[in-house]
């Protein structure tokens, strides 16, 4: 375990949540905020630590140091995450063997054939045998460098190349299976690969690794157009992004991320300058998808194709994208051309002038409506109303939606009074489901002690002898965090949170977490002194609260008569004022 602490100790987690979720430091203190990246949440109770170094979100509960984070964010095990922040930071491994699971290394296996994969794919491309396939790339305007930036490869035509590769790899037969890139042909007698002569696109997960591809035909008629990964142990369609692993810095620097159809206009987009777009893989945006996006901005442009498919899958994309808190434009390009094409007709600067007069999926809605019914008839309007109003429901900001409800009103020439009674009834259904995060109240001489305890080893040294020698601590709210820091330094051990953690009961543990995050006091404005102070005051009134019941005790037992009793009350009332 020596391992895990020394990789927790190297690496900040405020950086590596930071990657995946815009974090806002409180103050100048410890803490950082966010939106939380585990459940769909309009304001942020997501809170890191960077003192104690962990996580923790009021409002679903998620929490844990920075392996929990990245198991989590990441979907990997224990291992795979020890080895995704070891590689990230530079920290050499211990042996493999020590540090595998057979769950990691299956997908391990199955990392590896991609890679490997995609490498072959690569060096087939820009060989001899990709030369028409190099041509494809070139009457479709795709430099050299974006197809390299991208990855792009071919798979070879005759199914051989893959198999062959793995076996000598030393790969089984099931774990090629695994992979999904190699097929086992029915009559059982060997393996060919799923890709043949296609156009590669690797897919990768969110932190760059290779998790699938896309492989485009490169004749016309030939089908499909698109042949995609299978999901694998390491591929879960509906949750992935294609480009996210290259897009979302840009989309944080630019506030919004672009939602275009598919990998070609990934690629044209991005070739173009606009980095910040991203791609469904053939299929329906997800929550999960949408839940991405929002982790690195708030603001999406969808993009998608201009024709009859390419808007019903806006209209599907509205609810979703609302529901996760995202405010919506739709860019919907003149001329029935995708993003790609029209890059290519109009160029790039067409293309970002377009971006920016994208308007809100309000308007884009309404004018679907304006389409499909009859705004001139009071049934039309009501018909219209009916259509708009499901998606504006799912708006989870209030201001949003009144914003909103106005312009309907004034869209379908309704009363805004109308409007808003069915706007009001909406919020007032969504209410009820609001978590609300808890907070702690202490005694702030408790609350001082902790923070000393934890964070000022001057002022640990001079308290714990007084912790340990009264009564005190059974008195503190806060006892079972208090015994176990005694524990903790009793074994030698510097207290920390981590370590803390493991030895605290649930609810123990639940109270400190909330402590550390407390908006309260917990920055450190008080002096060792002071918070010395604090516990001798409360060994004081612990002392003088034990004298009060000693001399209770004695005056009733002299009262009942019972003198051997009192004479022993008032022995332990002299030892207890001896000691100060
Ligand atoms: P398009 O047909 O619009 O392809 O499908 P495209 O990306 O514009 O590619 P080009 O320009 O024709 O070469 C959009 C996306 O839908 C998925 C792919 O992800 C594709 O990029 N798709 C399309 C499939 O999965 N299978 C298909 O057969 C077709
Ligand atoms: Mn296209």
């Amino acid at each position: 375990m020596e391992f895990v602490e020394h990789l927790k100790s190297s690496v900040d987690i405020v950086h590596v949540v930071g990657e995946y979720v815009r974090l806002k430091r409180v103050g100048a203190g410890p803490r950082w905020v966010g939106l939380c990246p585990f459940h769909t949440e309009k304001t942020g109770s997501f809170s890191v630590h960077s003192t104690h170094q962990f996580y923790k979100c009021f409002g679903c509960g998620a929490g844990g140091d920075v392996i929990k984070f990245v198991m989590e964010i990441e979907r990997l095990t224990f291992w795979e995450a020890l080895r995704y922040l070891a590689e990230r930071h530079g920290i050499p491994l211990p042996k493999r063997n020590d540090l595998s699971d057979e769950e990691a290394k299956k997908r391990g296996g199955v990392y590896e054939m991609h890679e490997s994969a995609a490498k072959a794919f690569r060096e087939l491309l820009f060989s001899g045998a990709g030369q028409e396939a190099r041509a494809y790339l070139q009457r479709r305007g795709l430099s050299q460098a974006t197809a390299e930036e991208f990855g792009l490869g071919l798979s070879d035509r005759g199914g051989q190349m893959l198999a062959r590769l793995f076996e000598k790899q030393g790969f089984s037969g099931e774990e090629m299976e695994a992979s999904g890139l190699v097929l086992r042909r029915t009559d059982g007698s060997g393996f060919f690969d799923r890709f043949r002569g296609r156009l590669m696109f690797p897919i990768h997960s969110e932190s760059g690794k290779i998790i699938a591809f896309g492989g485009r035909a490169l004749a016309e008629g030939d089908e499909p157009k698109y042949l995609n990964s299978s999901e694998t142990a390491i591929y879960v369609k509906s949750h992935v992004l294609y480009n996210l692993n290259r897009a979302r810095k840009a989309v944080q620097e630019a506030g919004f991320s672009v939602l275009v159809e598919g990998y070609m206009d990934v690629i044209g987009v991005y070739a173009a300058g606009v980095k910040n777009v991203v791609a469904t893989c053939g299929t329906a945006l997800t929550n999960f998808q949408a839940r991405s996006l929002r982790r690195h901005a708030s603001d999406v442009v969808v993009n998608f194709d201009p024709d009859k498919a390419g808007m019903n899958a806006t209209e599907k994309s509205v609810p979703i994208l609302l529901e996760e808190g995202l405010h919506m434009k739709v860019l919907q390009l003149s001329g029935g051309l995708d993003p790609d094409e029209y890059i290519k007709e109009s160029g790039a600067d067409a293309y970002l002038e377009a971006l920016r007069a994208a308007r809100g999926y309000f308007h884009w809605l309404g004018d679907r409506a304006r389409a499909r019914f009859d705004l001139k008839t009071p049934e039309g309007r009501v018909e219209a109303f009916k259509f708009l109003l499901p998606s504006i429901q799912k708006m989870p900001d209030r201001l949003d939606r009144l914003a909103v409800a106005n312009d309907v009103a004034d869209y379908l020439k309704m009363d805004a009074g109308v409007v808003l009674d069915e706007f009001r009834r909406a919020a007032a259904e969504k209410r009820g489901k609001v978590t609300r995060r808890e907070e702690v109240f202490l005694d702030p001489k408790e609350m001082i002690l902790l923070h000393a305890l934890l964070e000022d080893p001057d002022a640990r040294l001079e308290i714990l002898p007084v912790l340990r020698q009264s009564s005190v601590v059974e008195r503190l709210r806060a006892r079972g965090v208090f015994e176990a820091i005694v524990k903790m330094t009793d074994a030698g051990e510097t207290p920390s949170f981590g370590g803390l953690e493991s030895r605290l009961s649930e609810p123990d543990r639940a109270l400190l977490v909330s402590l550390l995050f407390s908006d309260e006091t917990l920055s450190k404005d008080y002096t060792t002194e002071q918070a010395v102070a604090c516990v001798r005051k409360l060994a004081m009134v612990e002392r003088s609260s034990k004298r009060d019941e000693l001399r209770k005790r004695m005056q009733d037992a002299e009262r009942s008569g019972n003198l051997e009793e009192a004479l022993r009350m008032n022995q332990q009332l002299l030892a207890l004022e001896r000691e100060g």
